[in-house]
């Protein structure tokens, strides 16, 4: 799924996200997932995020969905803000190292 943020006909910010399917072994088979948002940098800190992840959540409620996921760098301490904000909280945290 594809929302769009638009202003006068232009677009100004974006999110997309999915039904993430799980193999039957596990309780919850189905969750919601952000996989990104953006906003044009003249247009944020004005709601435009939070009315398009409200607009996501939305069309997860409406198909059953009760949990939704995103995934963000840890590193980024702004990010990681903006999340819990929107409501999200921390619940896995993923490794990686260089080969
Ligand atoms: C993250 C992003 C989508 C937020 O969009 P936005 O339209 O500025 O967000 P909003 O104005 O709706 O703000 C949402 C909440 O986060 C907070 N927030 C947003 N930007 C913030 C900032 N720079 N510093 C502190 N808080 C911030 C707002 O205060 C708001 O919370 P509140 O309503 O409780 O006050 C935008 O900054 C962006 O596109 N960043 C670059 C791409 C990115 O990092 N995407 C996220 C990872 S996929």
């Amino acid at each position: 799924m594809c929302l769009v943020a638009e202003d006068e006909g232009r677009v100004v910010g974006f999110l997309l996200a999915s039904m993430d399917r799980r193999p039957g072994i596990f309780l919850e088979r189905v969750h919601g997932l952000i996989s990104d948002v953006y906003v044009r940098p003249a247009y944020r800190r004005r709601g435009v995020g939070r009315e398009l992840v409200g607009a996501a959540l939305a069309w997860f409620a409406e198909r059953q969905v009760s949990r939704v996921r995103l995934r963000t760098d840890a590193r980024d301490a702004l990010g990681v803000a903006v999340w819990k904000r929107l409501g999200f909280e921390t619940v896995a945290l993923t490794m990686d190292r260089l080969l």
